[in-house]
């Protein structure tokens, strides 16, 4: 009876484990690579994504983690006789840029919208799902991202004044492109692009979504970082391996932040559990800013398989404490300056406040130092600026 009893058991656990792998089976932990919007916009060409993809080789950024090669809006051109989609002439070779990509250890990503047309007005893929998904499969594509914009026009002709209808109609288009992508059979990460519109972080998991954006589009500056960052707050619970919320595409490197504000955005992202996609011309990257994206110590705070998004702890003046759960009881513990006064303030840690009590040891991210704090350790930030520490056995 024994021997019968478990061979049954170990098949019933194997049988279960099945949706779940299914549905982690791409970004398990939180997709990090490149995207050509937030520097190459409407400029972006073939040999721009090429550069990127080496430059991501020699960085040493795709050695750390970084692997999606991802083309924003712009790259479409005309749909033939048969209604195929084909690059326009900044895109002589989709398949060939994939394999150039593939050949690097990389994958290649690409954009559309289900609207007729895409937000900078080029092709979309509505009424061409099925075909569409069956072409970037055939070029080799691995992930997608699916921006909403040109079918707000066709929600709101079908049911003007019916918000309710018109929501409906946009999680529709939303699971008729993952039916779409899941009948290819390729592995590809799908990424929902509504600027968090009807509550998407309740639905996007079931519409077969890998990530979501949570908001509007992130811009250069710490106004829009900071906006965006607050906005995640509550969140949480709605990330996890396979599904997260997206606060949108890094800016490390572009505009006029500077390196402290580069340093305190990739690490709320960190603590975030977001997506890590670089947004900068890699092919001219500065060591401080390649530093900054390829620091190990941070990244493995984002990637931490165990998926639980960190969240605001409490705020004290101009003074905010994050915390995240990480792996084995660790905890990530990133203290950020959000104020525009330049003086560097002396703010202390109140553990309590945490759930600690006593000297904390662990590990500061971004010096690589071990530190010990307790309640009257004094840390002085510069405006936004941030500590982002390691605590590995929080007590
Ligand atoms: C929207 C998206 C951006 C970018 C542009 C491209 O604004 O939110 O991330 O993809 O469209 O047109």
């Amino acid at each position: 009876m024994r021997s019968f009893v478990l061979p049954m058991l170990a098949l019933v656990v194997l049988l279960a484990s099945i949706p779940a792998q299914a549905a982690t089976r791409v970004a398990a932990t939180p997709p990090m690579g490149w995207n050509s919007w937030n520097h190459f916009a409407g400029r972006v060409t073939d040999a721009d994504v090429r550069a990127a993809a080496d430059a991501m080789v020699s960085s040493g950024m795709r050695d750390a983690g970084y692997i999606y090669v991802n083309i924003d809006d712009t790259w479409q051109g005309k749909r033939d006789a048969q209604g195929r989609i084909h690059p326009n002439a900044r895109f002589p070779d989709m398949k060939a840029l994939a394999d150039y990509v593939h050949a690097r250890g990389l994958k290649l990503g690409i954009y559309s919208s289900p609207g007729p047309t895409t937000c900078a007005g080029y092709t979309g893929s509505y009424g061409h799902e099925v075909q569409d998904a069956k072409t970037y499969a055939s070029w080799g594509v691995d992930y997608i991202k699916y921006d909403l914009c040109g079918y707000r026009d066709i929600m709101s002709k079908e049911a003007p004044h019916d918000r309710m209808k018109q929501m409906r109609m946009m999680r529709d288009a939303y699971e008729k492109m993952h039916e779409a992508l899941d009948s290819t059979h390729r592995s590809i990460v799908y990424s929902l692009c509504q600027y968090g519109w009807d509550a998407v972080w309740e639905w996007g998991a079931k519409a077969g979504g890998n990530a979501w954006r949570t908001t509007g589009d992130i811009r250069a500056s710490w106004d829009s970082i900071y906006s965006i960052v607050s906005a995640q707050v509550g969140l949480e619970h709605y990330a996890g391996p396979g599904h997260w919320n997206d606060p949108d595409m890094l800016e490390v490197g572009n505009g006029n932040l500077d390196l402290a504000e580069d340093r305190a955005h990739f690490s709320w992202w960190a603590m975030l559990a977001a997506p890590l996609i670089a947004g900068n011309d890699l092919s001219k990257m500065t060591p401080a800013v390649r530093d900054i994206l390829t620091n190990r110590a941070v990244i493995a705070v984002d990637q931490v398989p165990l998926g639980k998004q960190g969240t605001r702890a409490y705020v004290d003046g101009q003074m905010e404490v994050w915390t995240r759960q990480l792996a084995g009881g660790a905890l990530a513990v990133a203290v950020f300056n959000v104020g525009s006064d330049r003086d560097v303030r002396p703010f202390h840690i109140d553990l309590a406040r945490l759930g600690l009590h006593g000297a904390q040891h662990g590990t500061d991210l971004w010096s690589g130092k071990a530190v010990t704090i307790d309640d009257a350790t004094p840390i002085g930030l510069a405006s936004h600026d941030v500590l982002m520490l390691r605590i590995a056995r929080p007590h």
